[in-house]
């Protein structure tokens, strides 16, 4: 049985609670679990076959103090990159059993704090990884070839000059260096979209990757050099306390006034203010961001002022395959946690060793 949460207000449960028969639901001792958001139906269905569930309806994500009432009383959460789990949700959640999360980054749950818990935490690792690289090579061809400018011009009804060989220039992709920031599942996806065009690949890491560097033809460097010697800079590291303003001033003053500059890891990555400036002096050439900061963008943030970059709305995963695939992974990964099991994709594996050294 599904119900759908109405609002957060404090009407009683009956209330809020419908099943698809209509009928009262009956009051079982099957796991729990909380939804924050609507997700594909048939991994609804899957969790479904094993739990209670409750889905928040809304667009809006609900907001704190209601994901953490929500969450209150259930075995189970699954959630996405708007939902804060952290301490203050934990402790209100005592019966957790595992949270698993639609999203590969996991910048908004305490996972830390869930080990010390011995809560696992799922997330969906690798099936979004293509789509998201397809995304992130698609912003920025569309900077390098002024392609959003472009449109927008078009848009406003100012193509009125046929064609003339000096306007809309830009900038070659084919036989440039590509530089990689976070050389994982999504950077080497980038990596090979960019061996497809011919580029030079280089790239920096936390961990150097010696068995890709051959069979992708790529070229390990430390920060400072990638940022000087590339065309395209792509950022697909993880938000962590470490790479928040990974790239900042120095970093974006180290680039080429001819690169351009691609995120579609995280917003918090970049200074936004750092780089709203280097794009209005020239310190770079242009940027294509997947990410901002914040989310959404407000629409009075300067850089939508500025023609040289162009931005999605956060939309790296959202092909109806991918999303499709993710809805799922993330759905048995809850139903494996409810039911005891190792989940299929597990970002702090160290819990299972925790179980069995506590066994
Ligand atoms: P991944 O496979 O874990 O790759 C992340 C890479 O970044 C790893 O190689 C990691 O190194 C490296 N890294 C971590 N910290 C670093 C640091 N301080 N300096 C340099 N490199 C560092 O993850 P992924 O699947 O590629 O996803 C990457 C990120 O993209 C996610 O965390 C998420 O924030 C973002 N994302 C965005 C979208 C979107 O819709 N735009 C979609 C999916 C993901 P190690 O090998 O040492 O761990
Ligand atoms: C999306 O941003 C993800 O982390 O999967």
């Amino acid at each position: 049985m599904i119900r759908f949460i109405k609002d957060s207000k404090s009407k009683s449960d009956a209330e809020h609670t419908f099943n698809r028969t209509g009928k009262v639901p009956e009051v079982n001792d099957r796991p729990r679990v909380f939804v924050t958001r609507q997700i594909m139906q048939e991994a609804l269905d899957l969790v479904g076959t094993v739990a209670e569930m409750e889905v928040w309806p809304d667009e809006e994500p609900p907001a704190p103090e209601i994901l953490r009432e929500r969450s209150s009383g259930t075995d189970g959460i699954l959630t996405n990159i708007m939902d804060r789990v952290d301490v203050a949700l934990l402790d209100a959640s005592p019966r957790l059993k595992v949270i698993s999360q639609l999203a590969v980054g996991l910048d908004n749950v305490d996972v830390a704090e869930a080990t010390r818990r011995g809560i696992p935490v799922g997330n969906t690792p690798g099936v979004l990884a293509k789509a998201t690289a397809d995304v992130a090579f698609a912003l920025l061809m569309s900077a390098a070839r002024r392609i959003g400018e472009s449109e927008r011009w078009v848009r406003r009804g100012e193509w009125t000059l046929a064609f003339h060989p000096l306007r809309w220039l830009g900038i070659d992709v084919h036989d440039k260096t590509l530089g990689i920031v976070g050389m994982g599942q999504i950077g080497l996806e980038m990596a090979r979209r960019g061996r497809g065009f011919d580029m030079r690949i280089l790239y920096h890491s936390r961990t150097r990757r010696p068995e890709l560097e051959a069979e992708h033809g790529l070229t390990y460097v430390d920060l400072p050099t990638l940022l000087a010697e590339s065309d395209f800079v792509s950022l697909h590291v993880p938000l962590t306390e470490e790479t928040r303003h990974y790239i900042g001033e120095k970093e974006l003053r180290r680039m080429k006034p001819t690169a351009i500059l691609v995120n579609a890891a995280r917003g918090p990555v970049v200074d936004s203010r750092a780089l709203y400036t280097a794009l209005k002096e020239g310190w770079i050439y242009a940027a294509g961001l997947d990410v901002t900061d914040p989310e959404p963008l407000p629409i009075d943030d300067p850089l939508l002022t500025l023609e040289n970059v162009v931005i999605a709305p956060h939309v790296g995963s959202a092909s109806l395959d991918s999303r499709g695939a993710m809805c799922m992974l993330a759905a048995r990964n809850l139903v494996a946690g409810l039911q005891g099991r190792e989940l299929e994709r597990c970002a702090n594996p160290e819990v299972y060793q925790m179980r069995d050294n506590s066994n």
